[in-house]
């Protein structure tokens, strides 16, 4: 007879923080997309097994109360909300999240305001933080956070300058407080294994899931993901220090010249002080945010903007949910068991 395979037990040894914070059944987190996780996505990686996050930060307030009363009828297992703090309609987004007791907060959007911490802690949610820097992740633990990302250059949309494997290397190891997940990069099981070996205690991916069946991007943008490689997923250029450009990583097109031709523009505007750099950053989150609906929704994927992480190269087919959750799995279980065929056959 077969033995039965150790790897339930071990992955359940690596992730048990993970799991026990989210409530779910494998901590994987489906990172938030702006246009894409709404409620449909959002809900089929919740009942898969998975954790999904609804990418609330620029939506109007109606709809983002519609997408999350939608959400509750397609699942009843935990799922995240995704509030941008740097987003007009950041205060009456948290004010809405906190007056219904939404149970997971995530803010994006840089270091968040204390005070946001505070009501979101007082209010009793769990609050999820990211970490693009070893620094950053130290202030918000500091701060009250109950779990961090840890969010690598690799990713796609707005990064950091940090690669994930870095940021793995400083935080992981020596990250007791709270739970760490770990996004940007992440393709395969394979990755997130190694991750969870070095102490993760979950992983987060946003590409793969852009190409789930369930995931409403226009059919345009899906086969872009697929035919992509990973050095496609460039990030932007800042041409001046004065004009605050958030790097996004997205696939090179005409669109990407036409965000060099904005910035071009935007800063002579700034040497005429006929533009505030606070107005400048405004046009470009605009810019990117209406780029991202024009690809991914309307499906004009030469001009539009067509964000992605370089594990866009690991991306092969369109599928459901569940078989990407499933895929994941085995592939971690294949590396898991990989090693210790390897440990028990060197001890002899
Ligand atoms: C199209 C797209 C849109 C994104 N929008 C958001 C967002 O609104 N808020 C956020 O916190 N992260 C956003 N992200 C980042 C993802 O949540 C996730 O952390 C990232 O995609 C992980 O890297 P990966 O793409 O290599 O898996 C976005 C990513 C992509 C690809």
């Amino acid at each position: 007879m077969q033995e039965p395979s150790p790897f339930g037990p071990f992955i359940e040894k690596l992730w048990h923080r993970g799991k026990a914070l989210l409530g779910v059944e494998y901590p994987i987190l489906g990172g938030a997309m702006s246009w894409l996780s709404e409620s449909g996505l959002v809900s089929a990686i919740s009942n898969a097994g998975g954790f999904g996050v609804l990418a609330g930060g620029n939506m109007e307030l109606d709809l983002l109360k519609e997408e999350v009363e939608k959400t509750y009828r397609l699942t009843n297992k935990p799922f995240g909300l995704n509030l941008i703090t740097i987003a007009p309609n950041f205060k009456d987004h948290l004010d809405y999240a906190l007056k219904t007791r939404f149970p997971f907060i995530i803010l994006a959007g840089g270091l968040p305001p204390r005070e946001a911490i505070t009501r979101i802690k007082e209010a009793g949610s769990k609050l999820f933080c990211f970490a693009p820097t070893v620094g950053i992740a130290r202030r918000l633990i500091t701060m009250g956070t109950d779990g961090l990302i840890i969010e690598g250059h690799e990713a796609g949309g707005h990064i950091g300058s940090v690669s994930t494997s870095v940021l793995a290397e400083q935080i992981l190891p020596h990250t007791k407080q709270v739970p760490v997940f770990v996004a940007g990069g992440i393709g395969s099981g394979l990755l997130a294994a190694h991750y969870l070996m070095l102490g993760a205690s979950g992983i987060q991916l946003g590409t793969l899931f852009a190409v789930a069946e369930e995931c409403r991007a226009h059919k345009n943008f899906k086969q872009a993901l697929i035919k992509a490689a990973s050095k496609d997923a460039v990030p932007t250029a800042q041409f001046d220090p004065r004009l605050p450009v958030i790097p996004v990583r997205a696939l090179l097109n005409e669109g990407s010249r036409d965000f060099n031709t904005l910035q071009l523009g935007l800063i002579a505007q700034l040497e005429r002080e006929t533009i505030t750099p606070r107005e400048a950053a405004v046009k470009l989150e605009e810019f990117w945010l209406g780029g991202l609906k024009k690809a991914a929704i309307d499906g004009d994927v030469v001009r539009g903007s067509v964000m992605v992480g370089q594990s866009v190269g690991l991306v092969k087919k369109v599928q459901p949910v569940k078989d990407i959750i499933a895929g994941l799995l085995s592939e971690a279980e294949s590396e898991l068991n990989r090693l210790l065929a390897i440990a028990c056959e060197s001890r002899g």
